[in-house]
């Protein structure tokens, strides 16, 4: 076992490798060359990744693709796209192609508030602390106005602030639920700080003001944001489903919505259900620079806010129409953060034609729908595995490390062929003895 070390921190980048390397490796020479070979050659662009986080030793590659033909409301899309898991882009492109042909993806914003709290105790009685805070609540306001002036300025800020009664809950447990708009800002920074402000103000004005002993625990922003919501759809006449995949629409359209309505009731499957939605939504949010963590933490609080964790899609069929859609809360940002920091971001984000924080919502939205689209499609008709062991190939043949005229000749031969992972190494070896 390594024996702790103190002030690894401050150790240079070099240090820090050379501790690693000499602490936990055996072939200490091509761990390090593992390391180093990583680094990016142009030293600004290296120190710009070096300086994201704390006691960074290299980069972490994932690939970057792109899913074209996504038409929503009318406007064509090329969606980037991070994401390490074959089959996933191909399956977003796919459902992108099957629903341009059907008239696109139609989306709507619905709400865009964000939420942040103020956790407190206090031992005195509600009635005193309700008057004390209706009393305080202006000046709660105005004290962050250095904070919220150009948020104001563009249109955004504190929409308001709610005294919540938690003693049924937690004894003496009250909070300050404030509200935000925080336009293209995802708004963490923003709301933290107007957070810490009430809260400094508010303890205060107790001081002299109110009978008995408040403390604040707590002052953070919430990720559940069931009130910053979009919804995704897309929908069509049954008989316009038809297609080399879908010889018998009639019976894709059932058996589509059977897999959706298990998918509500049961929590099994809505957990792997909601798991390939998320692949498309979180590929398009690292894209972008933005919070997979939080978006993942507030998607999957929504999918459980009825009685139990259900779908994020629904499914209809009324009047010949087949109807898909999602409707979920995403708290995301176009600018700040990494946004204006990370190129590859910036990219991501001129590729979207500069969204605002309310354009990239409908199309990481969408991103999940067309995901779920193709994934219940492929469960319920030709099934998972054989597309996504075609894509599998590619990354077994990589680890054979096969040549161009080696993968040609082998995926030649699982075109005909079920591709397992020990089918594809017995292939890899007969073809080099
Ligand atoms: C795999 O990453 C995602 C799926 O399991 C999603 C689903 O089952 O709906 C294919």
């Amino acid at each position: 076992m390594a024996n702790a070390i103190s002030g690894f921190s401050k150790l240079s980048k070099l240090d820090k490798i050379d501790w690693l390397i000499n602490t936990y490796f055996t072939d200490k020479d091509s761990a390090k060359t593992l390391i180093t070979q990583y680094w990016n050659s142009n030293e600004k662009l290296q120190k710009l990744h070096d300086e994201f986080i704390e006691n960074t030793i290299t980069n972490y590659y994932l690939p970057l693709g792109v899913a074209p033909n996504f038409l929503i409301n009318d406007t064509l899309y090329t969606i980037p796209m991070a994401i390490e898991e074959s089959s996933v882009i191909a399956a977003a492109s796919k459902a992108a192609k099957f629903w341009f042909d059907r008239g696109g993806f139609k989306t709507t914003v619905i709400s865009t508030e964000k939420i942040g709290q103020v956790h407190f105790t206090y031992n005195g009685d509600f009635k005193t602390l309700e008057s004390f805070f209706e009393k305080t609540k202006p000046l709660l306001i105005s004290s962050t106005s250095d904070i919220t002036k150009n948020m104001v300025r563009r249109g955004g800020g504190i929409l308001d602030i709610e005294l919540r009664d938690k003693t049924k809950e937690l004894s003496n447990y009250y909070q300050l639920h404030a509200t935000f708009e925080t336009l293209d800002a995802m708004g963490a920074n923003f709301i933290n700080s107007c957070l810490e402000q009430f809260a400094q103000t508010f303890k205060n004005e107790a001081e002299t003001g109110l009978k008995g002993d408040l403390d604040i625990v707590m002052s953070i922003l919430s990720n559940y944001v069931p009130n910053c919501l979009v919804r995704a759809e897309v929908s069509c006449n049954i008989e316009d489903l038809k297609s080399k995949d879908i010889p018998n629409p009639e019976l894709f359209v059932q058996k589509f919505k059977q897999a959706i309505n298990i998918a509500e009731i049961e929590p099994f499957r809505a957990v792997t259900h909601n798991k390939g939605i998320m692949n498309g939504i979180d590929a398009v949010v690292l894209a972008t620079g933005n919070d997979f963590r939080a978006v993942e933490a507030g998607v999957h609080a929504y999918a459980s806010r009825q009685e139990k964790y259900s779908s994020l899609t629904h499914c209809s069929i009324n009047n010949g129409v087949f109807k898909f859609w999602i409707e979920i809360p995403l708290a995301l940002g176009t600018v700040g953060g990494l946004t204006n920091l990370h190129p590859l971001v910036k990219f991501s984000l001129e590729l979207l034609e500069k969204p605002s924080a309310r354009d990239l919502m409908q199309i990481v939205a969408v991103a999940g729908l067309a995901q779920n689209f193709a994934a219940v499609k492929s469960l319920t008709t030709t099934g998972i595995q054989e597309g996504h062991m075609k894509m599998h190939l590619m990354n077994i043949l990589n680890q054979f490390e096969a040549t161009a005229e080696e993968k040609t000749n082998i995926i030649e031969h699982f075109k005909t062929n079920v591709v397992t992972h020990s089918a594809v190494v017995e292939a890899i070896e007969k073809l080099r003895n």
